[in-house]
This record gives C-alpha cells, sequence and structure tokens, in this order.
C-alpha cells in the first residue's frame, strides 16, 4: 500500500483531472511530482507544493529525468479527439500532438520509461475502447482516439507492471485551470450522483472529473484494484461520502 515515503508522477499535471489528481494526492500528505510541458504555467496551480519537472510524452528523452525515483505513475494525459489547435498542427495534414501521437505512442513512451520497480501504473483511459463499432464511440472514434487509448491499455497490460486502468464516460465538472491549489483541494462535482464502477466497458452516462481524479488516488490505496479495468460513471442517489472501499471490493 501506498505509503508517505513513495512519491507519484501525474502526467497531465495541468489539465482537468490532472490538477485534481495532484490535489488529492497533497490532501493525502503524498509526495507528488508533476510531469508538464510547461512549467511556468503549472507553477501558479500548486503553491509551489507539486515538483514539477518539464517533459513532453512524444519525446522520450525528455522523460528520464521525469520517472526518476517514482513510485507510481497516474497517467492523465490527452488531447481532443477531434481536430483542434490542441493537436500542434504542423500543418493541415500533419498534427503533432494527435490522439496516435499522445493517447497512443506517448503513453507507451511513459510506460516505458517507468521505473522497473514501480508499484502502479494508473490510467485514464475512456469509456468505449471495447465497443469502437457502437455508436456513439464509432463518432467519437473517427480520428482514433479509442485506438490510441485501447493501444496504450494493451501496453500497460502486457507490460508487467501493476495497473490500474480508469475508463470514464463523458466528463464534467471543472477543468478549473485557472484556479489554484486551495480551489482545487475545495472542489466538489456539481452534480449529485453517487458513483458506480464495472470492470469492463458495459457503463454509459457521464463522469465528474473529481470523482476520476478521487478513483485514481483511493485506488493506490486498495488491492482490490491492482491489474484491474473499470468503467466510472456518476448515476443514481449520490450518498454523503463515497465508500471507495467498497466500491472497489465489488469489481
Ligand atoms: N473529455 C472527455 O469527455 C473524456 C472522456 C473520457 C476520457 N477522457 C480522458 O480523460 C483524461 C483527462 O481528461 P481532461 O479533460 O482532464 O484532459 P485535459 O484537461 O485535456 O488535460 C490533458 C493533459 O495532457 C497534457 N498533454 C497533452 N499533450 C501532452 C504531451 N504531448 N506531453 C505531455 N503532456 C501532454 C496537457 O498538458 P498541456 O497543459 O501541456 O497541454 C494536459 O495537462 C484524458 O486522458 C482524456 O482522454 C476524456
Amino acid at each position: 500500500m501506498i505509503s508517505n515515503s513513495d512519491k507519484v508522477l501525474v502526467a497531465g499535471v495541468t489539465g482537468g483531472v490532472g490538477q485534481l489528481v495532484a490535489a488529492k494526492l497533497l490532501a493525502k500528505n503524498l509526495n507528488v511530482r508533476g510531469l508538464t510541458r510547461n512549467k511556468a504555467k503549472a507553477e501558479s496551480m500548486f503553491n509551489s507544493r507539486v515538483e514539477l519537472v518539464e517533459g513532453d510524452i512524444r519525446y522520450p528523452h525528455t522523460l528520464i529525468e521525469a520517472t526518476n525515483g517514482i513510485n507510481y505513475i497516474i497517467c492523465c494525459t490527452g488531447t481532443t479527439a477531434f481536430p483542434s489547435a490542441r493537436w500542434d498542427f504542423a500543418d493541415f495534414w500533419q498534427p503533432s500532438n494527435s490522439p496516435q501521437a499522445v493517447d497512443g505512442e506517448g503513453v507507451k513512451n511513459l510506460l516505458a520509461a517507468a521505473p522497473k520497480d514501480l508499484k502502479r501504473f494508473v490510467f485514464v483511459s475512456s469509456c468505449g475502447v471495447l465497443r469502437k463499432d457502437q455508436l456513439p464511440f464509432n463518432i467519437l472514434n473517427i480520428f482514433g482516439v479509442l485506438d490510441a487509448k485501447l493501444e496504450a491499455e494493451k501496453a500497460i497490460t502486457t507490460s508487467g507492471l501493476s495497473y490500474t486502468i480508469i475508463r470514464p464516460a463523458r466528463l464534467i465538472d471543472g477543468p478549473y485551470t485557472s484556479y489554484d491549489l486551495n480551489t482545487l483541494l475545495r472542489a466538489k462535482t456539481d452534480g449529485k450522483k453517487a458513483v458506480v464502477m464495472e470492470i469492463g466497458d458495459r457503463l454509459n452516462g457521464e463522469t465528474s472529473r473529481v470523482d476520476v481524479a478521487n478513483a485514481c488516488v483511493e485506488s493506490l490505496f486498495y488491492n482490490t484494484t491492482v491489474n484491474q479495468d473499470f468503467a466510472i460513471i456518476n448515476s443514481g442517489d449520490r450518498p454523503s461520502s463515497i465508500d471507495w472501499s467498497q466500491l472497489f471490493s465489488q469489481l
């Protein structure tokens, strides 16, 4: 089980889920290192409480410093499913930060850079990876985002490392991009729905970024999540507190 002497690398620490993951790790007094493409952008988010290392998952040589001495990795990186400025087009036909480059090859680069004694690789994937031919996922996958996520999942499950794969549906809540650490620590799901999790990829609906971040962090505390892949959505009446132990034990 994770302890306060461990260090967790959050890849995609400036993202909607990644910021919340970092804040929740800090709230549990865990050591956090953030992998970011832009240190200056990330610095203001965490009141200097997160060690930041610059790197880009497309380029393996930039991941050496970030992964050195790390015990856990939570990978929350991603790009848009459909063409956008975030694809970093060199020209119209050549996006350099495409789903294939980031969600597929990039995650595989991060996995390859992981220390051999890594205790867990937690990956934020997506609902639909196992039913890419069904609506609405066949549309979501027009530019290959689900193909890329599945390719990354396969690399993770065959890597020999302990892993947890979390598949959210359409994300809601946040991103709290312009906020600071105190705001992140107080972030709550706006909805009043409970957390529902199920092994595999059969759930439909929407998922709070807050609950995805909670699931990433909480999963590190339970052996029931080791080498599991599960979908997570929000549905039903939300209890006053979420019992992660029970949710994970039902997987
Ligand atoms: N949106 C949805 O409805 C949905 C549904 C299911 C699953 N998901 C998945 O959920 C995860 C979190 O989503 P989100 O909305 O929180 O993501 P987000 O806000 O778009 O954040 C993505 C993060 O990835 C980083 N990133 C992008 N390209 C990178 C690269 N080449 N190297 C290193 N870092 C890179 C970004 O850093 P920069 O600040 O440098 O750009 C950012 O920190 C993603 O994996 C996404 O695919 C999303």
